[in-house]
């Protein structure tokens, strides 16, 4: 199923964590089928390797990258503004860019670094850019979330706390914000033509995720993946089959995993749940009354 062959001639597709991992071999993927790409992430001599080797592999000339660190609320507003006066068009927002065993500390913006990296910083890029995808439509958020989030919690009060939660807990929080974030964004996108889907690749090989990890633990992690992990090539199929198959233009609020629709976290149907994230998650990035599109298209 997910071995579709559909063209993307004509497309722009953003992909955060675009400069490697499976980021990288979506982005791979998705310039083969001709779509114009833009790859994001911190560290740009990574950024310019992985696009000439992308341009080298596809031949596909339209390959770009953008700095972007998730873990600075004005890195992105910069990514933002660049991307909203550069580029007429967005088909595609794949939110995939991501790290665990991050430092447990508060970022310059005050925020926990783990959540800021996995969830707010994607928050405040995705709400920046869709009045471009609003205006591009049909178009496509797919937001990467993991298994972890169903052992995550969300507690409003405490969700930026430091030396409160271990490794696997920060992670699952926020990658539960981020797939409740979704449900949320589907019912606000209704009737835009816009779709919003959460993704989770399960357990993929040869990334580098794991970097931050101690060695002995990373070892260990290490050799689990192996075991049963897939190639980062078929979750690049599987992403790039939810940014392109023409049944799912309007397949939204879904949680996918190796191509089918997947048990998503009982918490996406509790919209009250939901719509306290996304004004939770406007204050904690600090959306401003010039960026609030909600409040000015009333
Ligand atoms: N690998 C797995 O088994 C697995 C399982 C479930 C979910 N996931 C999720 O899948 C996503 C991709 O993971 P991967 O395995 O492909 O890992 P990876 O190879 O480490 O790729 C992560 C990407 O995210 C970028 N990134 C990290 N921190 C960033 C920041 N602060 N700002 C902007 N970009 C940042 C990295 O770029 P820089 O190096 O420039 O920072 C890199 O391009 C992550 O969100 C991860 O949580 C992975």
């Amino acid at each position: 199923m997910c071995d579709s062959i559909v063209r993307m001639e004509g497309k722009v597709a953003i992909v955060t964590g675009g400069s490697s991992g499976m980021g990288y071999e979506t982005a791979k993927t998705l310039a083969r089928r001709g779509a114009r790409v833009i790859i994001a992430s911190r560290n740009e001599t990574k950024l310019i390797r992985a696009r000439d080797t992308i341009i080298q592999k596809t031949g596909n000339p339209y390959v770009s990258y953008r700095l972007i660190d998730l873990a600075s609320l004005k890195s992105v507003r910069t990514f933002a503004n660049e991307v909203v006066t550069w580029e007429p068009q967005i088909d595609v927002l794949i939110n995939n860019a991501g790290a665990v065993a991050l430092a447990d500390r508060l970022t310059d913006d005050g925020l926990n670094l783990t959540m800021q990296v996995n969830y707010f910083g994607t928050f405040l890029l995705t709400y920046l850019l869709l009045p471009l995808l609003k205006a591009s439509a049909p178009s496509r958020i797919i937001n990467g979330s993991a298994a972890s989030m169903y052992v995550g919690h969300i507690d409003f009060d405490h969700w930026n706390d430091i030396g409160r939660f271990g490794t696997i807990e920060v992670l699952a929080n926020s990658k539960l914000a981020a797939t409740l974030f979704t449900a949320e964004l589907d019912r606000r996108l209704r009737g835009t033509g816009v779709t919003a889907n959460s993704f989770d690749p399960f357990v993929v090989k040869d990334t580098d995720i794991l970097n931050n990890l101690p060695e002995l633990m990373r070892n260990i992690t290490q050799l689990f993946i192996n075991m049963i992990g897939q190639p980062k090539e078929e979750v690049a199929k599987q992403l790039a089959f939810l940014a392109s198959n023409p049944d799912l233009e309007n397949v939204s609020g879904m949680h996918y995993k190796f191509c089918r629709k997947w048990i998503n976290h009982w918490l996406a149907g509790d919209s009250k749940l939901t719509v306290d994230l996304w004004e939770a998650s406007k204050s904690a990035v600090g959306i401003t009354t010039e960026e609030d599109w909600e409040a000015n298209t009333l």
